[in-house]
């Protein structure tokens, strides 16, 4: 076990993990891989671990599962065929763990069919599964744009021309309720031009041909910022693509770097699981990543002073996870 609460340690953390007890503690009689001020990570199985921890125990669940991928990734992907009936094992543990109010989100990419240039369907059936078999509520379906995916598959995006680039991924919130603790207030976004402009100028009272009445639901630039759209854009992609400046230079990457060890190669940016865990948690709240990879949900955890848990099936992963807490 390696203890690395000295390298999350601020007073502030520590106030937090003594106030409301560390996660640790709902998993007794497991190890943790290692430890910081406000959260543990666990190599191994995450449908044994989480079946684990107690009911009701968990403020949200936040994770990105292998994906169904025809081709083999790396670190293992479940067949289409077979993916849906994988998950629900994974899907009924989580929920038995969320409290009532907990939410479950869950980042997930569609992809094509073997050999043909249409898309596969086994993503939506899962949608289904989760909602009609497991009894999730569906809160909200949102997006993650992110404008450096690559021109995939070349085939038919960039040889034959007969298919446009993918560059959203679904991040699907599910609920254990129809009213799960969420608030929008916490992730507003700075008003745009137009807003403030058009605010300066005054909203006269239309109505839309939808027969939307505009001034009934306009945003007062009083409110504090603009209530943001469900699409999450990575910026520092797309920045990368303006100015050629390289995500990869984050701590995690240039420290895996001069270690040797392997970059983990399917994590999700830090910005995915920041908006969510401020959405829809307050501070001491409890996160878990089932998947974690690279723990980018845990290190944003507890940089948002949320208490937090990372499973993750390979010892590597883990290990260089480690470099997201500092030295
Ligand atoms: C898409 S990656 C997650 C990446 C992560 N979001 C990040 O930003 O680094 C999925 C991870 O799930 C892990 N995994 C697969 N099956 C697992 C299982 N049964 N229990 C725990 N982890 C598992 C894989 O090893 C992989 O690292």
């Amino acid at each position: 076990m390696h203890n690395m609460s000295n390298l999350a340690d601020t007073p502030q953390s520590n106030l937090f993990a003594a106030r409301h007890g560390h996660p640790k503690l709902l998993l007794p009689r497991s190890e943790p891989f290692y430890e910081t001020a406000l959260g543990a990570t666990y190599l191994g199985d995450s449908q044994e671990l989480l079946g684990k921890l107690p009911d009701s125990s968990v403020n949200l669940v936040f994770t990105s599962p292998p994906y169904a991928l025809h081709f083999k990734k790396e670190y293992g992907n479940v067949s289409k065929a077979d993916y849906v009936e994988w998950f629900l094992g994974f899907a009924r543990e989580i929920k038995r763990v969320l409290t009532d109010d907990g939410s479950f989100v869950l980042n997930i990419a569609g992809s094509y069919n073997p050999k043909e240039p249409t898309r596969s369907l086994y993503h939506f059936k899962l949608l289904i599964a989760l909602v009609e078999e497991v009894g999730f509520h569906l809160a909200q379906e949102c997006f993650w744009y992110n404008p450096a995916k690559m021109p995939v598959p070349a085939e038919w995006v960039t040889v034959r021309r007969i298919r446009i680039k993918e560059s959203v991924e679904y991040v699907w919130w599910f609920s254990k309720t129809p009213f799960p603790k969420a608030n929008n207030r916490k992730v507003l976004r700075p008003y745009s031009a137009d807003m403030l402009r058009l605010a300066k100028k005054g909203v006269k009272t239309t109505v839309r041909p939808s027969g939307h009445t505009i001034t009934s639901s306009f945003d007062k630039v009083a409110n504090g910022g603009s209530i943001p759209a469900n699409v999450i854009e990575d910026a520092i992609a797309a920045d990368m693509l303006v100015s050629g400046n390289n995500a990869a230079n984050d701590q995690y990457t240039k420290r895996c770097k001069e270690a040797g060890i392997k970059i983990h190669p399917a994590r999700f940016p830090a910005v995915l699981p920041e908006f969510f865990i401020k959405l829809l948690t307050d501070e001491g709240d409890i996160v878990v990543d089932p998947f974690a990879g690279s723990n980018t949900t845990g290190a944003v955890a507890e940089q948002n002073s949320r208490r937090w848990i990372g499973m993750e099936l390979v010892e590597e992963y883990l290990r260089a996870s480690q470099f997201r807490f500092g030295d």
